[in-house]
């Protein structure tokens, strides 16, 4: 499989995986996390999909285009781990989605992973849903079927308890 066929393959992927997670809180009230700014174009699908819900973003840096980058009440700048400390008190059981995109999605960033646990798991609302580029294998969250067509480990969903 070429390089391109690989990459459009995982973007159908992560769309997949982002819009059946958007189905399945319909009726969980929360803010939608998008971990990993990038370009902006999860922030941007995840807005246009959910637009009743604040989409809060984390990077340590911007290089959004501009029409993709979140205002200043929406993004938290800085290194994730820091940033979802920061915010701990904020939204105790207020987040209905989590979209984890950062590192490069190979097994070098289990420390990350690994870290985000205990950060994310006190966030999140009862039935929240957790889409990533990354297993979580080490968290104690339901792990859901990916959509029709998504092959296995090409992403990953998770719903807290
Ligand atoms: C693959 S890109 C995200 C792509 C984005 N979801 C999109 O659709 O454009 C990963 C992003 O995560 C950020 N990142 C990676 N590790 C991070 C960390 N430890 N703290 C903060 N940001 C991090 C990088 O700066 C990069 O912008």
């Amino acid at each position: 499989m070429s390089r391109l066929d690989s990459f459009i393959r995982r973007m159908q992927a992560q769309r997949d995986c982002l819009n059946a997670a958007a189905a399945m809180i319909t009726d969980l009230p929360g803010a939608v996390f998008d971990l990993g700014l990038g370009n902006g174009r999860t922030f941007d699908h995840l807005r246009e999909t959910l637009p009743a819900r604040e989409v809060f973003v984390f990077d340590r840096v911007v290089n959004a285009n501009p029409k993709s980058t979140p205002d200043a009440d929406h993004l938290f700048l800085g290194e994730v781990v820091d940033q979802l400390a920061a915010v701990a008190d904020r939204f105790v059981g207020a987040v209905a989605l989590v979209h984890s995109d950062l590192g490069i999605g190979t097994a070098e960033d289990a420390p990350l992973t690994a870290a985000l646990i205990p950060l994310l798991g006190p966030l999140l609302a009862p039935g929240a849903v957790l889409v990533a580029n990354n297993p979580f294998p080490d968290a104690d969250w339901e792990a859901l079927p990916l959509p029709d067509g998504v092959p296995a480990e090409r992403y990953f969903m998770y719903r807290a308890n």
